[in-house]
């Protein structure tokens, strides 16, 4: 991404003496090997060019080379029979364990989530994979083209009592399986005014396309809309922050959690 930043060694700029000005880049499309310049200078140039022409892509376009065939989003909550899709999708959008939502965490009755699904045709599909397209269901169930309903982006919330996410609130109770709705003192707080946002994921290969700010939009919206909460909290690292600014959330300082190794910083987009 900082490579539209990058400049070609001072040394062989135009001025150079040992470099003759015909020798430049014409433009980003077209690099001007007649001259007696070095085919690793040419070779530079040409990355340089190709990266440029790569950072200007639009969303729509890097969507349609990372999927070759109509990209229908279908923006759902998650449901029961999509826990082994959404653990799949953690595992690839986080390389770091430490920071992926677990998959206890991710089966909690109280999870609120939301999730983009697109329709995937294997006819249309050949060769074309994606980390959640094993455990994707059937679009319905005799269906003759076999359409199945990939998993490509997902958020996995809560909700919390204070305005900002603590430790407590990431955590989970561990006997959640038992405590049949009975309220702890971590996790999910049925009163709490707060979405407590935990993981918001999209597959690496859809990564640049748009699909995360389409998942946050529909979610405020949604959250807006239901009145279930004054505001979404968030924590991210630091070079998310302009990322989620741009999408409107607020950035509230560093955050206190320790959560995968800490260095977080809170977030928060009111709703109310
Ligand atoms: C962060 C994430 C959700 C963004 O979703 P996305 O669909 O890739 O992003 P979008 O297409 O909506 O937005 C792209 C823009 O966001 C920015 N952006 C996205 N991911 C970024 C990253 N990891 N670092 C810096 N900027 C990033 C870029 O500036 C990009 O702008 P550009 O189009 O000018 O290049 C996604 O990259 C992801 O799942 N990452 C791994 C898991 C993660 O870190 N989740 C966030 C937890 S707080």
């Amino acid at each position: 991404m900082a490579t539209t930043e990058r400049q070609p060694p001072s040394s062989v700029e135009g001025s150079s003496p040992s470099r003759p000005t015909m020798f430049h880049r014409l433009s980003d499309n077209a690099i001007d090997e007649s001259s007696d310049a070095d085919s690793d200078f040419v070779k530079l140039q040409k990355t340089i060019s190709k990266e440029r022409r790569e950072a200007r892509e639009s969303p729509q376009a890097r969507l349609q080379r990372a999927c070759p065939f109509t990209f229908h989003p279908n923006i759902r909550p998650l449901s029961k029979s999509d826990y082994e899709s959404c653990i799949a999708l953690e595992n690839a959008a986080f390389p770091d364990p430490a920071h992926r939502a677990t998959p206890e965490k991710a089966s909690s009755p109280y999870a609120n989530m939301g999730s983009v699904f697109c329709t995937v045709v294997p006819e249309k599909a050949k060769n074309w994979t994606i980390e959640t397209l094993d455990t994707a269901k059937p679009v319905e169930t005799d269906r003759p083209n076999g359409a199945k309903s990939v998993l490509v982006a997902h958020i996995v919330a809560t909700r919390c009592t204070g305005n900002t996410i603590t430790d407590k609130d990431m955590d989970y109770p561990k006997d959640w399986r038992t405590r049949r709705g009975r309220s702890a003192d971590v996790g999910h707080q049925e009163s709490g005014r707060t979405v407590a946002l935990h993981s918001m994921a999209v597959a690496p290969k859809l990564h640049g396309c748009g699909i995360g700010q389409m998942i946050i939009k529909a979610y405020l919206q949604q959250m807006k809309d239901a009145q279930v909460a004054d505001r979404v909290a968030l924590i991210c690292q630091d070079y998310l922050v302009t990322y989620y600014e741009r999408l409107g959330f607020k950035c509230i300082g560093k955050s206190p959690v320790e959560f995968g190794g800490g260095g977080w910083h809170d977030m928060v987009s009111r709703t109310s």
